[in-house]
C-alpha cells in the first residue's frame, strides 16, 4: 500500500490529564438562545421539563456537558440577578444588551434547573460593569449559603423554591472588560478585580484546624482575559491583580471569522475552497493563543497555578447566514448554519485543547444552541443537532485520559487565500505571531486504562490520506473507529434533514504489534479507539 502520511504516538511523553471541562458550554440571552432555544415554558406543546426544551436537555446529556456558562457574555454586563428571581409574573421586563428586551422569565432558578436536568456544573458570570461588588457577593450568598443557616438570602432562595444551596463553584468576574464590559484598561480591570475578590462568602468546607476562616473553600474565580491573542492585556491585568487574589482561570475569547480580514463575516453555507482552507487555518491559530497566553501568565505566575479557560470559541459568520426558510428576525440574531467545515473546525479546536491538557482548565463553545458555533438549532417545534454536535460526541473517550504527544507528517496544504491574516477582525488584536500553516493532518491522542484514543482531522478537500500509525512501545489488540464525513464540505443538517450529516463506523485495518495502517477520508474527522493487548 502506498502510504501518504505518518502518525507517531509517544506514550513515554505524557502531557497532562484532559479536563472534561474543556468540552463545556455557554448560553446567554442573545437571539433565540434562551427564549425558544432553551426555555419554551411549562405550558408549551414543545416537549419540556419544567419549561426547559427536552431536546436541548437530551442533546446536552448525550455530549455529557460538564459545565454550562450563563448569563453571558456581554449580556451579563447589564444583568441584575435580582430581576430574575421570585414569582415570574412580578419580574420586571428590562431592555438589555444586544438590543433586546428580557422578560426575566428565565433567571437563576431556571438556570439551575437546566443544569440539574443536564447533570452539569453551573458557571455564573458576575456583572462588573454596571453593578458593585456587593451584588456579586450577595449573588454568591443567594446561591451558596447553607439551608437553615438563618441567612436572609438563603431563606429567600428557599422561599423561591430551592431550599438546598446551588453550590456554584465557577464564577466569572466580568466579561470582555476590554470591550462590552466597560472598555476598561488592564489596570482598571485589575483594580476592579481586587475590589470584587478581596472578600466574598466562602461556604462548604471547614478551615483546617488553626487556620484563618478565610482558608475555607475558595470559589473558582475566572478573570477576564484577552480578546484573541492580546498578550498585552494579560500581562497588564496579571501585574495588577496579583496584589490581590490569583484567579483560578483566565478567560480567553477567540472566534474565527468567515472572512480573513473582518470580524463576524463570511457565509456559513456559501464558500469556496480557498475560504474553506483559510477559515481552518485561522482556527488553528488557537494554538498560538494558548501558548502565547500560557507564556504571558508564567511571567507572573511562575508556578502556573492559573489555567486557561477559553470560555468563548467558534466560527462566527455574517448576518446573512442566519437560517433560511424558518422564522427569523432579531429574536434569532446570530443564529447560523453549521456545515462539515464547522465540524472540522470543531475537531481542530478540541484537538488543540487536548494537546495542551496541562494548560487548559475549561473551554465553552459559543454557544450551545441557536447562536454562532452551535451544537443545536431550534425554532419552535423544530430541532436538529449540527455536525459540531457529532464531533463533541466522538471526542468523549478523551475525557479524564492522559494526553500523549503525537507527531504528524502529511502533505501540506497550499490552497489558502493569498490575503490570509492570522485571525479575523477584532480577534487579531495584539497578535505578533507568524501565520501558522494548516497542518495536512492534525489531531491528538490520549490513554486511559487499556485504551488509546486517537482523533484526527484530514482537511484536504480531495485527498484521502493512507497513514501509517505507530503507537510506540505498545501492542494494539483491536481497533474501533468512527468517522464524520460528508459528500460535500457544505453538507449540513436542517429541520427537514436532521440526519443528513452523522457519524458512521470507520473501516479499520488490522493492527500488527503497535502499528496500524488507516485511511482518513478527505475532509473528515475520525476517532480511533485502540485497545491495548
Ligand atoms: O457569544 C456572543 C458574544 O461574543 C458574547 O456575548 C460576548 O462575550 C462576545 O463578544
Amino acid at each position: 500500500t502506498q502510504v501518504d502520511a505518518r502518525i507517531d504516538i509517544l506514550p513515554s511523553e505524557p502531557i497532562g490529564t484532559i479536563a472534561p471541562e474543556i468540552y463545556s458550554h455557554f448560553i446567554e440571552h442573545l437571539g433565540g438562545v434562551i427564549y425558544d432555544g432553551v426555555w419554551v415554558g411549562e405550558k408549551s406543546k414543545i416537549p419540556n421539563v419544567n419549561g426547559i426544551r427536552k431536546a436541548f436537555i437530551d442533546a446536552m446529556k448525550a455530549v455529557q456537558a460538564p459545565v454550562l456558562r450563563w448569563p453571558g457574555g456581554c449580556f451579563a454586563e447589564s444583568y441584575d440577578w435580582r430581576d430574575g428571581i421570585g414569582p415570574a409574573a412580578k419580574r420586571p421586563q428590562r431592555s438589555a444588551f444586544w438590543d433586546q428586551e428580557d422578560t426575566n422569565r428565565y433567571g437563576t432558578h431556571e438556570f439551575m434547573e437546566t443544569c440539574r436536568a443536564i447533570g452539569c456544573q453551573p458557571y455564573l458570570a458576575a456583572n462588573l460593569r454596571a453593578l458593585p461588588a456587593r451584588d456579586f457577593y450577595q449573588w454568591v450568598e443567594y446561591c451558596n449559603a447553607p439551608a437553615d443557616s438563618g441567612n436572609t438570602l438563603a431563606n429567600e432562595r428557599a422561599a423561591n423554591g430551592d431550599k438546598q444551596p446551588f453550590d456554584v463553584q465557577f464564577w466569572g468576574v466580568g466579561n470582555e472588560s476590554w470591550g462590552c464590559g466597560g472598555n476598561q484598561t488592564a489596570e482598571e480591570y485589575g483594580e476592579a478585580w481586587r475590589r470584587f475578590t478581596t472578600w466574598y462568602p466562602r461556604y462548604g468546607s471547614e478551615p483546617p484546624a488553626g487556620a484563618e476562616p478565610s482558608n475555607r473553600k475558595d470559589l473558582k474565580l475566572i478573570a477576564c482575559g484577552p480578546n484573541g491573542d492580546d498578550v498585552a492585556w494579560t500581562r497588564g491585568i496579571m501585574r495588577s491583580i496579583t496584589a490581590g487574589h490569583l484567579p483560578y482561570g483566565l478567560s480567553v475569547h477567540y472566534y474565527t471569522s468567515g472572512d480573513a480580514k473582518l470580524f463576524a463575516h463570511g457565509d456559513a453555507l456559501q464558500f469556496d475552497d480557498a475560504h474553506y482552507y483559510d477559515l481552518l487555518t485561522r482556527s488553528s491559530f488557537m494554538e498560538n493563543v494558548i501558548t502565547d497566553h500560557w507564556a504571558a501568565l508564567g511571567e507572573v505566575d511562575t508556578q502556573h497555578k492559573v489555567k486557561l479557560v477559553v470560555d468563548e470559541w467558534g466560527a462566527w459568520y455574517g448576518k446573512s447566514t442566519e437560517l433560511k426558510g424558518v422564522p427569523s428576525g432579531p429574536q434569532y440574531n446570530l443564529s447560523q448554519q453549521s456545515t462539515m467545515r464547522d465540524a472540522l473546525l470543531t475537531g481542530i479546536t478540541l484537538d488543540i485543547f487536548q494537546r495542551h491538557a496541562d494548560k487548559m482548565a475549561m473551554a465553552n463553545v459559543a454557544q450551545s444552541i441557536n447562536c454562532i458555533h452551535s451544537l443545536m438549532l431550534a425554532r419552535e417545534d423544530k430541532f436538529t443537532v449540527t455536525p459540531a454536535f457529532h464531533v463533541f460526541q466522538m471526542y468523549l473517550p478523551h475525557r479524564n485520559a492522559q494526553s500523549l504527544r503525537v507527531e504528524f507528517a502529511a502533505p501540506s496544504i497550499t490552497n489558502t487565500l493569498a490575503t490570509l491574516s492570522p485571525v479575523g477582525g477584532a480577534s487579531a488584536v495584539g497578535s505578533t505571531a507568524p501565520v501558522p500553516r494548516l497542518a495536512g493532518l492534525s489531531g491528538s491522542a490520549s490513554i486511559k486504562d487499556k485504551t488509546v484514543t486517537l482523533t484526527v482531522v484530514n482537511p484536504h478537500l480531495d485527498q484521502p490520506l493512507t497513514t501509517e500509525i505507530a503507537l510506540h512501545g505498545m501492542t494494539i489488540a483491536s481497533v474501533k473507529g468512527t468517522v464524520l464525513v460528508g459528500q460535500n464540505i457544505h453538507d449540513h443538517n436542517d429541520f427537514d434533514h436532521p440526519n443528513a450529516v452523522h457519524p458512521t463506523a470507520a473501516a479499520t485495518g488490522t493492527p500488527s504489534g503497535g502499528r496500524l495502517t488507516h485511511t482518513f477520508p478527505a475532509a473528515s474527522v475520525t476517532s480511533l479507539e485502540l485497545t491495548l493487548a
